[in-house]
């Protein structure tokens, strides 16, 4: 293999020396990279409900309080794998904003792009609430969080009920 790689250096060495080292040099810089097939297999509700709303859940899960039968519960992490957890759950918020500006899923309008970045804002305040173990600047990143999401839905997914709430914790959690 080495030898076979060195014979296809040495080859394009004398093609260049044969036409003058600038016509290789701007073949070079024109040279467009491969197109990527992305795989988009999921549909926008897939990746809305699967990625999206999953890792959001995370994030709005640990902020706050709930009321149950012993008292009020804090329901931020109580341990360094649990504030892992929601740090990772802010950094695939900020990977989503980029799922949802791939070509096939950004309908190419300024605010769809506008309302993906703010999702990836999102995502950084919380990993970054999460990193610092700061529960009430989580809990504003999980209220700015539900507002970035609104925002796009207002636009572009009119007909969404309203299924994500903020408070749907306290009939989650029973102990
Ligand atoms: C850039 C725009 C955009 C952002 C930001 C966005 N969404 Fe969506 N969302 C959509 C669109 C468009 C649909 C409609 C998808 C469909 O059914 O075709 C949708 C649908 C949904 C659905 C309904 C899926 C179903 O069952 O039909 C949920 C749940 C959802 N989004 C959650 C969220 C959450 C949670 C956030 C924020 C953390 C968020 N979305 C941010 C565009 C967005």
């Amino acid at each position: 293999m080495p030898k076979a790689g060195g014979r296809t250096v040495s080859a394009a060495w004398m093609i260049c020396v044969f036409l003058g080292l600038g016509a290789c040099q701007e073949a070079a810089e024109t040279k467009q990279p491969e197109p990527v097939a992305f795989d988009l297999g999921f549909d926008m509700k897939t990746l809305m409900t699967h990625v999206i709303e999953a890792a959001a859940e995370t994030a709005w899960d640990s902020a706050g309080e709930v009321v149950t039968a012993e008292g009020e519960k804090d329901l931020a992490p109580v341990d360094d794998e649990g504030w892992y957890h929601v740090e990772a759950a802010g950094a695939t918020l900020v990977e989503s904003g980029n799922l949802l500006l791939l070509p096939g899923r950004n309908p190419g309008k300024e605010d769809w792009t506008a309302f993906s970045k703010s999702l990836s804002m999102m995502g950084h305040r919380v990993k970054d609430a999460a990193k610092a173990r700061d529960r009430h600047a989580l809990f504003q990143a999980g209220a700015d969080l539900y507002s970035a999401c609104v925002a796009c839905h207002q636009v572009y997914a009119l007909n969404l009920p309203v299924k994500v709430d903020l408070n749907t914790n306290s009939d989650q959690v029973t102990d």
